[in-house]
């Protein structure tokens, strides 16, 4: 028999009231309670960023938390992030520099450039890798992502 608690949290701006497992972690809340598949599962284990979504305004992954953590806190997934795809410059950013090839690490990127850019509005391209190390990518050898945020940041080369 499993525990379940009941949690409330906001979740791209709108309040949510679950019923879970105790031992589900928030990334099959989000996949396969809620059905918000934009937030990836990668490694499973906190190594690969793709699960990377925003607590309280904080990057974390969604992999190594317990929904019930989720409970009174704010959530953001890339779902929340890309409200107006079409006008969102970060998303765009990515499109026009050949960031996003299979996309697969593309909502973990996003959500983790948002995090770098909310932390520091100026980051310039060596603070934009720092802040990008957790988060891997098979396809685009990382340049064109780095190109894509430090093309979002305010920072003047
Ligand atoms: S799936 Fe969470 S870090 Fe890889
Ligand atoms: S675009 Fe394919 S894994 Fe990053």
């Amino acid at each position: 028999m499993s525990l379940t608690r009941e949690i409330n949290f906001t979740l791209n701006g709108s309040p949510v009231k679950v019923t879970v497992p105790v031992t589900m972690n928030t990334l099959t809340l989000l996949r396969e309670q809620l059905n918000l598949t934009g937030t990836k599962y990668g490694c499973g284990e906190g190594e690969c960023g793709a699960c990377t979504i925003l607590m309280d305004g904080v990057s974390v992954n969604a992999c190594l938390m317990f929904a019930v953590d989720c409970d009174g806190r704010q959530l953001t997934t890339v779902e929340g992030l890309l409200t107006d795809c079409d006008s969102d410059p970060l998303r765009n950013a990515f499109v026009e520099k050949g960031g996003v090839q299979c996309g697969f690490c593309s909502p973990g990127m996003m959500m983790q450039a948002t995090h770098i850019l909310k932390q520091n509005p100026n980051a310039d391209r060596e603070q934009i890798q720092r802040g990008l190390e957790g988060n891997l990518c098979r396809c685009t050898g990382y340049k064109k992502i780095v190109d894509a945020v430090a093309s979002v940041s305010k920072h003047e080369d």
